[in-house]
């Protein structure tokens, strides 16, 4: 099979050991802000490792935002530390499956967050700012330029040869050795995620998946005609594997849908032990698993890239990825790994979409293979680990009391759970009627829970204006809440 498993859990890499506590003496104020670090040579003597282990250490606290490098002068403590605000708990979903039906509000959100006269909170994408336009209008061009006559031509089904060989190379770090044969390319990871669903369910079947989850999954699951098994699922540490037990235990649940990379919309980010237990488990029941990895690009640590594929010796994971997200979404380009689903996934493609725009696979596999990729990527993790900061310091200033937040080690969203009288669905209503886009917690769950949640994408324009509409937001829920307590007092 495609993983690379060994029986020990590998010990993290020494850096991030290293990394791991100077955190934590930061986290407890042995090193307070803006204390200077030692020099990265006179660390690599106290510690006993090489340069490049303490530099890399640095690196990392650097792209978590706790230490600054200072031109000439070193490294220091940040001056701004990410605000502490208390996380959600862990989710209650009910132990039945249900019928989904979100998409009218759905509809409904994403307009309005695409909007440009609205201030939007409410997409997961980001903004152009964070593309490279100019790479790619170019890589386009070359593409176009160098296989003009492939636009004449009925592309193949898998898609192009040196995109899947490109993909393939990418999942090296994630612990996958993926065959480029096996690889299939699609529409975005959407398709990729319904080709896989398709591949192995019938309508009226029961699919798991984390609790809240994205609203996207529950619009492919209402359009399969598949139920939603809702499990409890950890702000922190993603699905829940204990839950996901009882439920293949009593429940006859065909496959699982998850994103154990910095999970939509809570951010979550599954420990390396649990992905593992995840593949154990799977394989216990024979039940498939779709895995989306369409953030792991943006996971602040190497480790959180490991895919539960790797841990997979059965055939029984899917692996899906995109890169909306990284390169441009504009492309769609998608791409799944199906495993031992494979050909049944071939032949559903076949049949319902055939293949794609062969040019712009190839603009993406030369836009993967450019040396400005991962610097690329490093800037926009550390671009939107600043905003994420941003807009938390402004939460815990102007929301109300109470209101919890989640921390997410890389990625645009923050799920917030505000005081149980917040109905978020009437907050959606008075943010638009300021031209703010929000999107209420009932989005994210085929139950009708998450009521007093919402969340927050800060991926889009990050100004004043967009800072000041956040306050507007907290300001809203507050005034809401200062009107409920008023009229039960009354
Ligand atoms: C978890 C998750 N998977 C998939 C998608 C959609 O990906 P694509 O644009 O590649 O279809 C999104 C988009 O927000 C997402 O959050």
């Amino acid at each position: 099979m495609a993983g690379m498993s060994s029986d020990a859990l590998p010990l993290p890499p020494l850096y991030l050991r290293l990394a791991d506590r100077l955190a934590a003496a930061i986290r407890s104020g042995a090193l307070a802000r803006g204390d200077r670090l030692p020099s990265v040579r006179q660390c690599a003597r106290d510690e006993t490792v090489s340069i490049a282990t303490v530099l890399q250490a640095y690196r990392h606290l650097e792209d978590a935002r706790l230490i600054e490098a200072r031109p000439k002068s070193g490294y220091f403590v940040a001056t701004a530390l990410p605000p502490a605000l208390q996380e959600p708990d862990t989710s209650a979903p009910p132990a039945d499956s249900l019928q989904v039906d979100v998409a009218s509000l759905t509809e409904r959100v994403m307009q309005m967050a695409t909007d440009p006269d609205v201030l939007s909170f409410g997409a997961a994408c980001p903004a152009a700012e964070f593309f490279d336009e100019e790479r790619l209008r170019r890589a386009l061009a070359q593409a176009t330029r160098r296989h003009r006559a492939l636009l004449c031509q009925y592309p193949i089904v898998n898609g192009s040869e040196a995109t899947r060989r490109a993909i393939a190379r990418r999942a090296l770090p994630w612990g996958c050795a993926l065959d480029p044969n096996n690889i299939v390319l699609t529409n975005g990871a959407t398709d990729a995620i319904g080709l896989c669903l398709q591949a192995v369910t019938r309508p009226g079947d029961i699919v798991a998946l984390e609790s809240p989850t994205s609203f996207g999954f529950l619009q492919v699951l209402e359009a399969l005609h598949l139920r939603a098994l809702e499990i409890p699922t950890h702000p922190r540490h993603g699905l829940s594997i204990d839950a996901l037990a009882l439920a293949l235990q009593t429940q006859p649940v065909r496959a699982l849908l998850s994103v154990p990379t910095l999970s939509n919309p809570l951010g979550a980010t599954m420990p390396l032990a649990e992905r593992r237990r995840l593949a154990q488990l799977l394989a216990e029941h024979q039940v498939p698993m779709v895995e989306d990895a369409i953030y792991n690009d943006w996971a602040e640590r190497d480790e959180h890239r490991r895919a539960v594929r790797s841990f997979d010796q059965e055939g029984l994971v899917m692996l899906c990825g995109s890169f909306s997200k990284t390169v441009a979404p504009g492309l769609r380009v998608g791409w799944v790994d199906a495993g031992r689903f494979t050909p049944a996934l071939r032949r559903l493609k076949t049949a319902l979409f055939g293949g794609h725009t062969t040019v712009a696979e190839l603009a993406m596999a030369d836009l993967l293979q450019q040396p400005g990729f991962e610097p690329q990527l490093r800037r926009m993790r550390q671009d939107i680990a600043r905003r994420v900061d941003d807009a938390r310091s402004l939460i815990a200033e102007s929301f109300p009391r109470g209101t919890r937040v989640t921390d997410p080690p890389g990625g645009i969203m923050l799920w917030l759970e505000l005081p149980s009288a917040v109905d978020s669905l009437a907050l959606f209503k008075a943010c638009l009627d300021e031209r703010i886009c929000i999107a209420p917690g009932t989005m994210f769950s085929a139950t009708d829970r998450y009521r007093h949640c919402i969340r927050l994408s800060v991926g889009g324009r990050w100004d004043e204006a967009q800072r000041q509409a956040l306050r507007r937001i907290g300001a809203i829920a507050e005034a809401m809440l200062a009107r409920g307590t008023l009229r039960l007092a009354a």
